[in-house]
């Protein structure tokens, strides 16, 4: 039988009515798109990063206030400064049910030119932090018993290593490891952890890297002929973020690339 509702139907599959998602690296381009998704489902949202002003800047375009949608400063690379988020949520909010691991830097650097400055850098951000994101908010859904969702923001270069990008692609297929690592540790305790893996979206890091010549070599590898959309990816935040819609789904690597990483002949 057809629903006679279905809008009732799909609000409840997605609904995140007094839930409270930080978004680590919603200062930037995509997550701070996927955190917009969320607020639309009826989750709160703890923007994290080190840029106020980015921050004030999505509140601004998405009409959110303060009870909605809050900044909370930290430099993801600075254990002292991470540890301080969780208390500072719980004093906002109270409570806290999804985590979005998302912050990013990429710089192109020749493969035989990286330092090792450069290497420790770049593994800091995207994956020393996710590691530290992880481990904090398991840690603390762990002593509440409470459940939790994490999305760990991988990418294209953990499947398909992109030139220009070693240690980054490096970072983001650690994140998979990681991600499955952990599915398997805290399914007993109701903590999902999936990863999502973007195709490619102009944004901010990739800016100085996207020259002509590789967009005409992403465009020949892309069946969809085409960038994504950051609001492309809104979908499959909300299915990995939701208890009910994503109740079975943990450890799994969700790509969204308009068919990049299958291309053949
Ligand atoms: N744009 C793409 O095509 C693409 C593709 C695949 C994966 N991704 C992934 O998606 C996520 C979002 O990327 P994006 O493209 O929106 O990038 P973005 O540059 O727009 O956003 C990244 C954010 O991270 C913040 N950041 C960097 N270093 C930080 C630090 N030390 N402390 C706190 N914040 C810090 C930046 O200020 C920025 O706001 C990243 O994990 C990225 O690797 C992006």
């Amino acid at each position: 039988m057809a629903s006679q509702n279905p809008s009732k139907f799909y609000s409840k599959l997605f609904d995140l009515g007094a839930k409270v998602a930080v978004v680590i690296g919603g200062t930037g381009v995509l997550c701070g798109e996927m955190a917009w998704g969320l607020l639309q489902a009826g989750a709160r949202i703890a923007l994290v990063g080190r840029n106020e002003d980015k921050a004030q800047g999505h509140f601004k375009r998405w009409g959110s206030s303060a009870d909605e949608a809050r900044f909370f400063k930290a430099d993801v690379t600075r254990r002292d400064q991470m540890e301080k988020i969780i208390p500072a949520v719980m004093d906002w909010y109270g409570r806290i049910d999804i985590l979005i691991n998302g912050a990013t830097i990429a710089p192109p650097v020749p493969y035989l030119e990286i330092t090792d400055e450069q290497f420790g850098s770049i593994m800091d951000v995207n994956l020393k932090a996710v590691h530290m994101g992880c481990q904090l908010f398991g840690k603390h859904w762990i002593n509440l018993k409470q459940a939790g969702s994490i999305i760990n923001m991988s990418s294209m270069a953990a499947i398909r290593p992109l030139s220009r990008a070693f240690v980054y692609s490096l970072a983001k297929a650690a994140i998979l490891n990681l991600t499955q690592n952990l599915a398997r540790e805290w399914a007993e305790y109701g903590i999902r952890v999936n990863a999502l893996c973007p195709g490619f979206f102009p944004a901010e890091q990739n800016r100085a890297i996207l020259d002509k010549q590789r967009v005409a070599a992403i465009m020949r590898q892309t069946p969809m002929s085409r960038f994504g959309d950051p609001h492309e990816l809104v979908g499959a935040t909300l299915l990995l973020a939701s208890r009910q819609a994503g109740s079975f789904i943990t450890g799994c690597n969700l790509v969204v690339d308009g068919g990049f990483a299958v291309m053949s002949i």
